[in-house]
């Protein structure tokens, strides 16, 4: 009853209230008082694959390098990744990882064997950066590492001496070779993927077959010592709700943590994906179209989970999304290179707050990838270092890190684009653990400021700030010239009146509000 009248309240105001000439839809109900789930920080972790510059030129640059490194690993790119608070790193890839032989990144670098990069630009990995320096680099970044093992190509042998190797701190022939090779103690692991994509490049299997094959690979990466692995099932591609029925159902809960799965934001066709920059506003609306889709598929996967595991302890782990365009003009088409624009910051925005609304199923997630392929943070090219729109997204979300989930109910106006038409508004909302409540929206109409009414629930608005990623065009990029053409500035396009707070959130824009008493 109260919470009706409250409603009605706030219905008559918008009637009489000058300043909310917008339209009525456009509301949000904050609940507060309503305790959820936490948000896991791990929804917030990252990829860097053998791919391309991500690892080589992006992370590793060697002892030897001009460019200034910490036994390797480029002072600049750990700096500006520390501020995001990663909380976990994927790694070798990816389709590398299903042809990844672990033992070839071990011992001097000089004795390593080479091989052929055959998925990424058929280019000669020397195996320069291997298991080492990996967790060097998750040592440097303060993360937690996710491996991800070889199923396609690689045995059972392997991959379970491959856990022996790094996690075990006994007498036995992987630690000792470990403690050869320098490393005298084990490190901690906790997340372990079982195989890529095992689907397509991780080795064409069906679902069936996957599902044998990964109890098996899984029934010998073993617990050491206190080492607790998150073991991680190769999930679906996208909308395979087959794969994902015969995972859940033929896989006992207790043999893994996790399904992956993997959805890419492709705005045209496989073929022509389309430019990262000179892209018109169908290509723009078709982007943010797209990329609402992973609403639908989490929900659909999550049903299908819900009902082998009503208890949600297995987690939905969506280890590679992001944009995926046409490569910048001129480079390796095998090395994924592409721009990042202001389109990417509301892919970002879009996806990390529909994985914070579905964070009791979602309990991780990583973006494809970390520097220099596919949606990244950062771009490299020799010395120079520069932050893309997508790492103002992450910077900005880090409020929601392990915060609760602040359930709300959103009312947007629809983003109308010739026939077509998507809600231009996405929304959520967590409380720290200070009691400080901070909700996150993206407008992804580039022509029109919404004006969103929020009525709160169970919180006393003291101290109101907020900051925004927007600019000019939806095309607006940074580039080693012009670093901060997209970035985050402060936000005062706010105003509170009784329990309701009016944000005009700019067109084209991602947003966060800070509520403290
Ligand atoms: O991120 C690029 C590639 O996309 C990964 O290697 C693969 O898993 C996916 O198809």
């Amino acid at each position: 009853m109260k919470r009706l009248a409250t409603f009605s309240l706030f219905l008559i105001l918008i009637a009489f209230t000058p300043f909310l000439n917008a339209q009525v839809g456009n509301t949000v109900i904050l609940n507060a008082d309503q305790t959820s789930d936490t948000i896991s920080r791990h929804i917030y972790g990252h990829f860097s694959e053998h791919l391309g510059n991500c690892i080589y030129g992006g992370i590793w640059v060697g002892e030897n390098s001009s460019i200034p490194n910490t036994r390797g690993i480029r002072n600049d790119v750990t700096g500006a990744l520390k501020k995001l608070n990663i909380p976990n790193l994927r790694w070798p890839g990816g389709c590398f990882a299903d042809e990844y032989h672990w033992m070839d990144g071990i011992g001097p670098r000089e004795n390593r064997p080479k091989m052929i990069n055959t998925h990424w630009g058929g280019v000669v990995e020397d195996n320069s950066f291997g298991t080492h320096e990996f967790l060097d680099f998750c040592e440097q970044l303060g993360t937690e590492p996710y491996i991800c093992g070889n199923v396609g190509s690689g045995s059972v042998e392997e991959m379970s001496k491959w856990v022996e190797y790094i996690t075990f701190d006994g007498m036995s022939p992987m630690a000792e070779l470990r403690r050869k090779n320098g490393r005298e103690k084990p490190w901690k692991v906790k997340f372990w993927g079982v195989g890529n994509e095992n689907w397509g490049c991780g080795g064409n299997m069906t679902a069936e077959y996957y599902a044998d094959q990964y109890k098996r690979y899984s029934t010998y990466c073993r617990n050491y010592g206190s080492n607790r692995l998150v073991k991680i099932a190769g999930g679906p591609n996208s909308g395979d709700y087959h794969w994902m029925q015969t995972l859940m159902m033929n896989i006992p809960g207790n043999m893994m943590g996790g399904v992956s799965l993997h959805y890419y934001t492709v705005p045209g066709s496989w073929e022509f994906k389309g430019s990262a920059t000179r892209f018109s506003e169908g290509e723009y609306f078709s982007t943010i179209s797209k990329t609402l889709y992973m609403e639908e598929m989490i929900t659909k996967h999550s049903a299908i989970m819900n009902q082998y595991d009503p208890q949600r302890k297995v987690s939905l782990v969506v280890d590679e999304w992001g944009a995926w365009y046409d490569v910048e003009p001129g480079t390796n088409p095998g090395f994924l290179r592409q721009q990042n624009t202001l389109r990417d910051a509301l892919v970002a925005g879009i996806n990390l707050n529909i994985f914070n609304n579905h964070c009791g199923r979602v309990k991780m997630a990583n973006i494809a990838q970390m520097v220099n392929v596919l949606q990244s943070v950062l771009f490299t090219d020799g010395a120079r270092m520069v932050l893309t729109p997508t790492y103002y997204v992450f910077e900005m979300y880090k409020v929601h890190h392990d915060a609760t989930l602040i359930p709300l109910v959103l009312k947007s106006p629809d983003y109308v684009y010739e026939e077509k038409k998507v809600p231009a508004v996405s929304a959520s909302a967590s409380k720290d653990r200070n009691g400080i409540i901070h909700a996150t929206f993206t407008n992804a109409d580039p022509h029109n400021m919404i004006e969103q009414h929020i009525e709160m629930h169970g919180m006393n608005a003291g101290k109101i700030t907020g900051k925004v990623i927007t600019a000019k065009e939806f095309n607006a990029y940074n580039t080693f010239e012009a670093p901060y053409v997209v970035k985050t500035t402060d936000f005062s396009g706010f105003k509170m009146d009784g329990n309701l707070l009016h944000i005009k959130l700019p067109a084209a824009s991602v947003v966060m509000i800070e509520i403290s008493k």
